[in-house]
């Protein structure tokens, strides 16, 4: 049998990590700004994250979703104390994806609407629901259609306005900074500004955290920083810092009850593990504070350099706006300097999402790669 070939490979084979570091083969090292597509979020391998996996595996990986897992709730408590979202409820799942579907579906039960507020350029994942409230026309199958969703601009409060007075609104959905579409942040008043319109017009507001949550962009949340609440934030990519898993947490106005969300495999004791080892290396290393110190300290010297006509994002999650050939600076760097960094719908944006545990040294050295490569 063959792979359905879907992804375009570089051709580099890591077969060993540790921290910032992947290797190939041949022990090449490479470095990680990539964070294997802002998964990474606590390093690759680190020790207390084998360790608990390691430990839990030897007790029990798996039972089903019919009886008590404690895991579950381990997950929860602390993921409610770092969040600062204490008083919400939290859904496991599997993925980004499945993560988004089910919001969407709590929001639609909960108003009995179905229509949903997206933005144009925003990316939402790639199944049925999730599809169509993502602004990707070439993603799309018929069966994906835009039906019940509209594009608005994102920071253009007005056409929000507009399009919730027309009264059949379930909920708006928006990234806490926008990942695929190059790093694009909504303004802090643009949230608070979504915040009370959906208070008025009693839609859901949904943030979408897969790729910006899990303490990335500095605050736990990236919505945190403009100070609002979200009726529902959906998570995944750095909550298993590579193990599969996602989450959504709801805001007590919904109740639950049996049968209404489910899953075979969501909130299994080893993604549990994994998601609670992350938040604890997340609280003990104070990596909230290191990703908002090292994002500074790149800002600062990138925006040096000449060719780097803009910087945008926060803490690690930043779009590097390249005046020239972005897509060559990225190949050069993984092939001549071997730093892994990440692209994004416009070819002329550099993605940087590395692990949450990188420091000085690894900061200078894509500094120095970047000077070098756009003098
Ligand atoms: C903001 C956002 N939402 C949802 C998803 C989908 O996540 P997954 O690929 O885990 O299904 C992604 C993936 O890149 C994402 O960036």
């Amino acid at each position: 049998m063959n792979l359905f070939e879907v992804y375009p490979l570089f051709p580099i084979e890591p077969v060993k990590a540790s921290g910032s570091y992947v290797y190939d083969k041949e022990g090449t090292e490479y470095l990680d700004f990539y964070g294997g597509h802002a998964v990474i979020s606590v390093g690759h391998s680190h020790p207390h994250y084998v360790s608990k996996i390691t430990d839990q595996l030897s007790k029990i990986g798996f039972y089903s979703n019919s009886v008590i897992n404690n895991t579950q709730v381990d997950l929860a408590n602390k993921l409610g104390e770092i969040s600062g979202y204490n008083d919400y409820n939290l859904f496991l799942c599997n993925s980004g994806a499945e993560a988004v579907e089910n919001a969407l579906k709590m929001a639609s039960f909960h108003t009995g609407n179905s229509r949903v507020l997206a933005f144009e350029k925003g990316f939402h994942g790639r199944t049925g629901g999730a599809l169509k409230v993502t602004d990707g026309p070439k993603m799309k199958s018929e069966f994906n259609g835009d039906i019940n969703t509209t594009y608005l601009p994102l920071n253009d409060l007005d056409a929000v306005s507009d399009a919730l007075a027309e009264g059949d609104v379930a909920g708006i959905i928006i990234e806490g900074i926008q990942g695929i579409a190059g790093i694009i942040e909504p303004t802090n008043d643009f949230l608070q500004g979504l915040r009370v319109l959906a208070n008025k017009y009693e839609a859901v507001l949904i943030l979408d955290e897969v790729q910006s949550g899990f303490g990335r962009t500095g605050d736990f949340f990236a919505h945190q920083h403009a100070e609002i609440k979200a009726d529902i934030i959906t998570m995944a990519k750095g909550m298993g810092n590579g193990f599969p898993i996602g989450g959504v947490v709801l805001s007590p106005a919904f109740k639950a009850s049996f049968g209404l969300l489910g899953t075979t495999y969501g909130g299994n004791h080893l993604a549990c593990a994994a998601s609670l080892a992350v938040l604890e290396i997340i609280e003990n290393e104070s990596l909230l504070s290191n990703a908002k110190k090292w994002g500074d300290y790149l800002i600062e010297n990138l925006s040096k350099v000449n060719k780097i006509s803009k910087i945008t994002g926060r803490g690690l999650m930043l779009g590097l706006v390249v005046n020239g050939d972005g897509k060559a600076l990225r190949s050069s760097l993984l092939s001549k300097h071997k730093i892994f960094t990440g692209g994004c719908g416009n070819p002329n944006i550099l993605r940087l999402l590395p692990p949450m545990t990188i420091g000085k040294k690894e900061c200078d050295l894509l500094v120095e790669a970047i000077k070098e490569e756009l003098k």
